[in-house]
């Protein structure tokens, strides 16, 4: 391994010299305290080095030395539910071992050698290849682990661990392939910059469920989507990030804090830790992965923090589940690699940015799809990515933004007039968009309600509507507008503050399943159809909306789930009897 010196010192950003033989993506240790830091560009002996713990104090001369090996992350029972920095050194032992402020130089594994996992083998195995299972340990109560043969290993397997208590370190298989015997335990190494490998990709067609109506109805994403959340400060990034991981129809959540303020972030791990499972009523926590790397913390490690995201991700994915990576915020990830760059006088490109600001972001989102896994049995899993955007002054014509637009899928373009509006979740339903959702729709058509394309269609068009409407509105006056417009304006109004608006602190709203959502869609466009009969004959729309039908289906959304199909049913009839009423008295 390359032994060098340390030759120059530019914040995270260290330069040695004597380094021949090194590789980019090396993983080094930097100086007597032998700091993590990773090789990203080489120029004849000297290699350039991105540090990822605070470098005050370094020396010039101090040794830097080569470990022949990329940044890998370990993978086995225990990531669930831990907290990790962009290292992946757990935080909370980090915490307690050195308090918390000196955290520099100090290894730690990710995942601990002293516990012992309960492994359940398979049965009937003899030859086996990569990503075949080998048995099972229950991780947590929401988890089964699957001990899988890691990525390019295969054989015959010449022993395989009884049915017994293992830490991750002791062996549980071997494998003989050309006379050569290989040992597996239950850690794997894998490196954060190479996707995983997987048998067969597989079209994104199966919706992600998020509980939230605008994305869920509007602008949906499939599992295995990406999807990119930009907004300025305060429109509700985090907030939105939280509802996915909370309420999305994934087994695994994994959230990535990258550059935010660390009380954010506390506040929500704090907030974390009270949610309880949708489906079963346990901690949410036992299915969830925290990476942790905020603003006070070593800037280049917010890379790292991305890339540990989604290895993870990807890694259960091969177990054949739907995982989820948010990350917030991908644009104080894009802020570092500026830094850097700049560092490295690099010719910048836009606004600073370095040209491979595009590729590097592309290299994040793309590891999402769904897949058919490596290995028997024969098992589907998918990733899907968000990441939040946090344009400087909301201008969207930025280069994080712009670049990120090239390789996302859906896009929830957050408006600061809706969030001063306190409309939430502020969503744009003019400017947001889902490739997603033509593909999508026949899921919902089957498992929901088959009028869900015509319906989606609907309310799309009468919000634009609304939009021009607005405009002639603003020039002439409503009173102005035929009556057909008015009650156009009308129900846009009830699709926005009825449907679209929901506060994700809300007891009963917060989450809502699909049938609610259409069902509660469905009584909008009931009232739309019968208030367009009378309007035709001849009843004003001011009439119309003074029905007391009207004011309850505003607050239905508060309604718990469970009591969603009486309460439509009961609307259902009310509004049938007091349209007939008005209609009769024409
Ligand atoms: N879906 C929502 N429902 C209710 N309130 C929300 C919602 N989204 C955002 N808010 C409000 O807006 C505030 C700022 O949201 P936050 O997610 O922290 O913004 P950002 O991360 O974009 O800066 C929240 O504290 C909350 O009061
Ligand atoms: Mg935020």
């Amino acid at each position: 391994m390359a032994e060098g010196r340390i030759w120059r010192i530019s914040g995270p950003l260290v330069i040695a010299e004597g380094m021949k033989g090194s590789m980019v993506y090396e993983v080094v240790e930097v100086g007597e305290e032998r700091l993590i830091g990773e090789i990203i560009g080489l120029e004849g002996e000297k290699a350039i080095i991105q540090v990822y713990e605070d470098t005050t104090g370094l020396t010039l001369g101090e040794p830097v030395r080569g470990t022949g090996n990329p940044l890998v992350a370990e993978l086995g029972p225990g990531l669930v539910g831990s907290i990790f920095d962009g290292i992946q050194r757990p935080l909370s032992e980090l915490w307690h071992r050195v308090g918390d402020f000196v955290t520099r130089g100090v290894k730690l594994n990710a995942l601990p050698r002293d516990r012992k996992w309960h492994f359940v083998p398979r049965e009937g195995l003899d030859r086996v290849g990569p990503g075949d299972v080998l048995g099972h340990v229950e991780e947590t109560p929401l988890v089964r682990h699957l001990i899988m043969v890691p990525p390019g290993v295969s054989g015959r397997l010449v022993r395989l661990a009884e049915e017994g208590d293992y830490t991750v370190e002791e062996e549980i298989a071997r494998v003989e392939a050309d006379g050569r015997e290989e040992p597996i335990t239950m850690l794997q190494r894998w490196p954060v910059r190479t996707p995983r490998p997987h048998a067969r990709k597989l079209d994104p067609e199966i919706p992600m469920i998020t509980g939230t109506r605008i994305i869920d109805y509007l602008f949906p994403i499939a599992k295995g989507g990406k999807g990119a959340i930009p907004g300025g400060f305060g429109t509700g990034k985090t907030v939105m990030q939280h509802q996915l991981t909370k309420w999305s129809d994934t087994q695994i959540k994994v959230y990535v804090g990258c550059g935010e303020r660390g009380n954010e972030m506390a506040d929500a791990l704090h907030e974390y830790r009270r949610l309880q499972d949708p489906e079963t009523g346990r901690p949410l926590l036992e299915r969830s992965v925290f990476i942790a790397n905020t603003s006070n913390m070593p800037v280049a490690a917010r890379e790292t923090s991305v890339f540990l995201g989604v290895t993870i991700g990807e890694y259960y994915r091969d177990m054949g589940y739907h995982a989820l990576v948010v990350a917030d915020s991908t644009s104080r990830w894009a802020e570092a690699m500026r830094e850097i760059s700049g560092r490295l006088e690099e010719m910048p490109g836009e606004e600073g940015f370095p040209a491979y600001l595009g590729s590097r972001l592309a290299e994040f989102y793309e590891r999402a799809g769904r897949v058919v896994c490596q290995g028997s049995p024969e098992r589907e899993g998918s990733l899907t990515i968000t990441g939040a955007v946090s344009p400087p002054g909301a201008d969207f014509s930025e280069p994080v933004t712009q670049n990120t637009l090239r390789y996302v899928r859906t896009l929830w373009a957050l408006d600061v007039n809706l969030a001063n509006q306190r409309h939430f979740p502020a969503i744009s339903w003019l400017t947001s968009y889902s490739l997603y959702s033509e593909i999508v729709s026949g899921w919902w058509a089957e498992n929901v309600g088959p009028e869900f394309p015509e319906f989606r269609a609907e309310a799309m068009r009468i919000l634009q509507e609304e939009a021009e409407l607005s405009e002639i509105v603003r020039l002439v006056g409503m009173e102005a507008l035929p009556e057909r417009d008015k009650l156009t304006l009308e129900i846009a109004r009830m699709i926005r503050e009825d449907f679209l608006r929901q506060n994700a602190f809300s007891e009963f709203d917060s989450y809502s399943p699909p049938r609610k959502t259409h069902l509660l869609m469905k009584l909008i466009m009931a009232f739309y159809r019968r208030a367009k009969e009378l309007v035709e004959e001849g009843v004003p729309v001011s009439e119309i909306v003074k029905l007391p039908v009207r004011y309850r289906i505003a607050r239905a959304k508060e309604t718990d789930f469970r009591e969603f199909d009486a309460l439509y049913e009961e609307l259902m009839r009310e509004m049938e009897e007091e349209f007939s009423r008005l209609g009769g008295g024409s």
